[in-house]
């Protein structure tokens, strides 16, 4: 079952933040819209790394308000698909990016083996308990031999205290394992991509300060702060930390005929 902190988080902020980048104007909508602890320096690495390209088919699993997707669109050409199992935020990002969005479980992509040319998954495992569906699913719709770029909030030892809710952050070492039994090759990582610039941070601030004056009095808005409020406590004392990923989809294997 979800979290109720959850869907405040996802689903009711994601709402409020695709009203007040409309206020706000256009400019505020990507930086506002990367939800998944996401920078530029992060995306670009992602971006780079999958070797985006004009015209490739990039899914976006838990694909949020769509910041990520919009901004790989405007930057590298690709044609996202959006998966987001949250209705409002998938009509947020597709009012507010005019992108494709498939309201569905990462567990469970309504779309054909082999329809995406690389895949991207941010910030989203930590949010999944059941990590190795989510990715036996990416890598079923991704063609062999394409690209999974992940954002993932790991662990940085054995115990997390005050985990915000819903959340399960895996150790690097877990997660290695994991991509590994989903069949996927591991080809590089990085930890602690850079942070966003102020000219980024500035815009995203403004639009979470258009919400905080709209919605301070609302329940769902004081869950998700809860929530950010532990998420940067987490951070500051190094217990969680931004992890990066390239992996390649390994072919899935034949099973040996009979003689
Ligand atoms: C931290 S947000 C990140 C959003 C976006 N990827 C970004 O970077 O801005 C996590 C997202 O994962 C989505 N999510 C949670 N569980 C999911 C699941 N089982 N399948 C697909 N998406 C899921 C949430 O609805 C939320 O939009």
């Amino acid at each position: 079952m979800t979290a109720l902190a959850m869907v405040a988080e996802f689903d009711d902020v994601a709402g409020w933040t695709a009203d007040a980048v409309e206020l706000l104007g256009e400019r505020h909508a990507v930086p506002a819209a990367c939800r998944g602890t996401a920078s530029p320096a992060a995306l670009a690495w992602l971006a780079e790394a999958c070797e985006l390209a004009p015209g490739m088919r990039l899914i976006d699993v838990g694909a949020g308000v769509g910041g990520p997707a919009a901004w790989a669109a405007e930057r590298f050409g690709v044609r996202p698909i959006l998966i987001e199992p949250m209705p409002t935020a998938g009509r947020a990002a597709a009012r507010l990016f005019g992108l494709p969005v498939i309201a569905a479980d990462g567990r469970k992509i309504p779309l054909r083996p082999a329809t995406a040319d690389a895949a991207w998954c941010l910030g989203v495992l930590c949010t999944v308990r059941d990590k190795a569906a989510v990715l036996r699913e990416i890598h079923r719709v991704l063609k062999p031999g394409a690209s999974l770029g992940l954002s993932v909030v790991v662990a940085r030892g054995p115990q997390v205290l005050q985990v915000p809710d819903g959340n399960h952050f895996p150790t690097c070492r877990e997660l290695d394992a994991l991509l590994e039994g989903a069949g996927f090759e591991v080809l590089e990582q990085l930890d602690q991509p850079g942070r966003a610039p102020l000219s980024w941070s500035r815009r995203a601030d403004q639009v979470a300060a258009v919400v905080a004056r709209r919605h301070r009095a609302d329940p769902a808005y004081a869950l998700a702060a809860r929530q950010g409020e532990r998420f940067t406590r987490l951070f500051a004392t190094g217990q969680i930390a931004v992890h990066l990923i390239h992996a390649v989809s390994r072919p899935a294997v034949q099973p040996m005929e009979e003689t």
